[in-house]
């Protein structure tokens, strides 16, 4: 299983501008054995498609996705929609919905398991926030978090979904999680995969984001239990998002 990076632009990047990205990322020399995707918003994803041509890389992921296929939900984009793009990854329950948009586990559940039907990998984001780790509660919090999350979705032996592990605090604060407390937050949230999927758990590749850059990203790949990274304003100079890849992977 190779580890995974996922560029996550956010709102950032317009058709113009992503096109304009992609066509620098190509120029990118990329380590084979690591899988680079990039998130980008809904609206940009056919230039993404597009400008990439035969590229391999980067993937294509969405950020958000709706639970249902179609139907009256004005504003709303469906699995099987991002289906029709070649979209292969989909974030759902990254914190800036839930916390912004309001999203619940209940909404993340249903979301996940709709694009594991339609066939593309959900990317769960899950993390506590700084007041929950003052109090000692990251453990419980992102175990609830994941086990929600998770109940909707079958383990058919391939992986199901990949498991972003975001603390709030660590999200575009210049303030990682450490790679110990990464490594503990990550067994944690394996646990919780074994309890439900047995053995097809350990295939499923649980990442870290938060404040990853390209001085620390080999030391959270190398961490055990570790298996890729959601990479936010790291992402978005291709250039240096170029570098970031080589630099996960030791030379
Ligand atoms: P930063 O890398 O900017 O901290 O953002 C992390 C994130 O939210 C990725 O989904």
């Amino acid at each position: 299983m190779k580890n995974i990076i996922i560029a996550n632009w956010k709102m950032y990047y317009g058709p113009v501008k992503a096109g304009a990205w992609v066509r620098a990322f190509r120029r990118e020399r990329l380590p084979k054995d690591l899988e680079v995707a990039v998130a980008a918003p809904f609206i940009s994803l056919p230039a993404v498609r597009a400008t990439l041509g035969r590229a391999l890389a980067p993937v294509l992921a969405a950020q958000d996705a709706f639970w249902a296929n179609e139907g009256a939900y004005t504003g709303e984009v469906s699995p099987t929609m991002l289906l029709e793009l070649g979209v292969s990854y989909c974030l759902v329950g990254h914190s800036e919905r839930r916390h912004i948009m309001g999203e619940t586990d209940e909404m993340v559940a249903k979301k996940a398991r709709a694009l594991q039907l339609a066939g593309i990998s959900p990317v769960i984001c899950v993390g506590e926030t700084e007041v929950e780790r003052r109090r000692g509660n990251s453990k419980k919090v992102v175990r609830q978090q994941v086990q929600k999350a998770v109940e909707g979705i079958k383990g058919d032996g391939k992986a199901p979904a990949i498991i972003a592990y975001e603390p709030v605090w660590a999200i575009g604060s210049g303030k990682p999680c450490s790679a110990y407390d990464a490594r503990e937050m990550h067994e944690t949230i394996r646990t919780v995969l074994k309890k439900k999927f047995g053995s097809t758990a350990d295939a499923i590749r649980i990442i870290y984001g938060g404040s990853v850059d390209t001085r620390n990203i080999l030391e959270f790949l190398t961490t055990t239990d570790v298996d890729g990274a959601l990479v936010g304003g790291a992402s978005l100079d291709p250039r240096a998002f170029g570098l970031l890849c080589r630099a996960a992977v030791p030379s």
